[in-house]
């Protein structure tokens, strides 16, 4: 039988330290003005040396599963999109499963860069949908400062850490009259591109030795120009296309959310989608890019600020590394 996927509840989570951009001028060629012009970024959160992905992840857990009153062990999935994962292996999650002690969930890692939360949306949707899992936390946690080159000023100043996170959850359709939920997903890639954007050694191809660490390989490769370009067509591509889908015209959406990149990319997406600013959320200002945990923290903000309203109508739309891109259309509605 048909299940409504409604959102639960959702969390986040930063780390205390802000650095804003002033402080990269005292060590590198940068300037506040640069970074903020060419990228509408002023600061970001930094996770501390001892602070991991599963740390951050957990705050954020415990957030969402408060508000939800739900427990831990009442969790059927943990999935946690990342490319910067406590250890290669085991997954963040289930070092994050082991610190919730959540014995029921099973749990993994997903890899899709800054599309991760999206992907990882619809492959529990998919879940939810056979009927194999009731409920599942979907966490997009990241701790981009441990990939960051700090001796780079083309890429450091554009990360931030956090987590963020939604619980989902599979309901009858009686028993959720609005028909709040996850209605489509438009999903791409194109991995003929995969070396614009990727961090070069650490993996099988390319083993860390003491000469990739010398020459920085271990940190964010990323021809940014070439980025820009397919992102701002990508993520134009994406709402569309979910909106094409589902029926619903732009001008109907109450809130696109798109990854926290640059400013530039977002409010170019916004002008050819002919929608009012105000409804094209805007965050990068204050955290930069968080990879995957982007979206989820947009949400999270937006509904603890009490502007993202039960039967609004959502876009989340994204482009990453990989290359990936892919947007997700819901009705936003269910959380406490
Ligand atoms: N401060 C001062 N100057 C800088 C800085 C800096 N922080 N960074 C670069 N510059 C210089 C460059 O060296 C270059 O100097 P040159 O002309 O003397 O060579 C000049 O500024 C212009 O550089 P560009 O790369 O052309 O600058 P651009 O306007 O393209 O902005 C940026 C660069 C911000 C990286 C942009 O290309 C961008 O946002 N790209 C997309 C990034 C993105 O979307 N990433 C998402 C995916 S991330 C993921 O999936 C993990």
């Amino acid at each position: 039988m048909h299940k409504d996927i409604i959102v639960r509840s959702v969390g986040s989570y930063v780390p205390e330290r802000v650095m804003k951009n002033d402080e990269f001028a005292a060590f590198l060629d940068t300037s506040d003005e640069w970074i903020a012009t060419r990228t509408g970024i002023r600061e970001r959160h930094l996770a501390t040396a001892g602070e991991t992905n599963s740390d951050m992840a957990l705050k954020a857990t415990l957030k969402c599963l408060e508000r939800a009153q739900m427990e831990p062990d009442e969790l059927d999935l943990i999935l946690v999109p990342t490319v910067t994962p406590d250890t290669v292996f085991p997954a963040t999650a289930n070092w994050l499963q082991g610190k919730l002690n959540c014995k029921r969930a099973w749990s993994f890692d997903l890899n899709a860069g800054c599309s991760g939360f999206i992907y990882s949306l619809a492959v529990v949707n998919g879940m939810l949908q056979s009927g194999m899992i009731r409920n599942a936390l979907v966490m997009g946690s990241e701790k981009m400062s441990m990939l960051a080159d700090f001796t780079n000023r083309t890429t450091c100043v554009l990360f931030g850490d956090a987590a963020g996170c939604l619980l989902l959850e599979a309901v009858d359709p009686e028993q959720n009259p609005p028909g709040y939920g996850i209605k489509d997903f438009y999903l791409k890639s194109d991995g003929s591109l995969a070396s614009i954007l990727m961090q070069e050694a650490g993996g099988s191809n390319k083993p860390s030795t003491y000469k990739t660490v010398a020459a920085h390989e271990h940190y964010i490769y990323m021809d940014g120009q070439q980025v820009f370009k397919h992102a701002v067509r990508r993520m134009y591509e994406s709402v569309m296309e979910v909106l094409k889908q589902v029926e619903v015209d732009p001008a109907d959406v109450d809130w696109f959310i798109g990854h926290q990149a640059n400013q530039r990319i977002i409010k170019s997406t916004q002008e050819r989608l002919k929608v009012p600013k105000e409804k094209v959320y805007l965050n990068v200002q204050r955290y930069g890019n968080t990879t995957s945990a982007t979206i989820p923290l947009c949400l999270d903000e937006l509904y603890t600020e009490g502007k993202l309203k039960p039967g609004d109508k959502t876009v989340l739309f994204t482009f990453g590394t990989g290359f990936t891109w892919g947007s997700c259309y819901l009705v936003w509605g269910g959380v406490p």
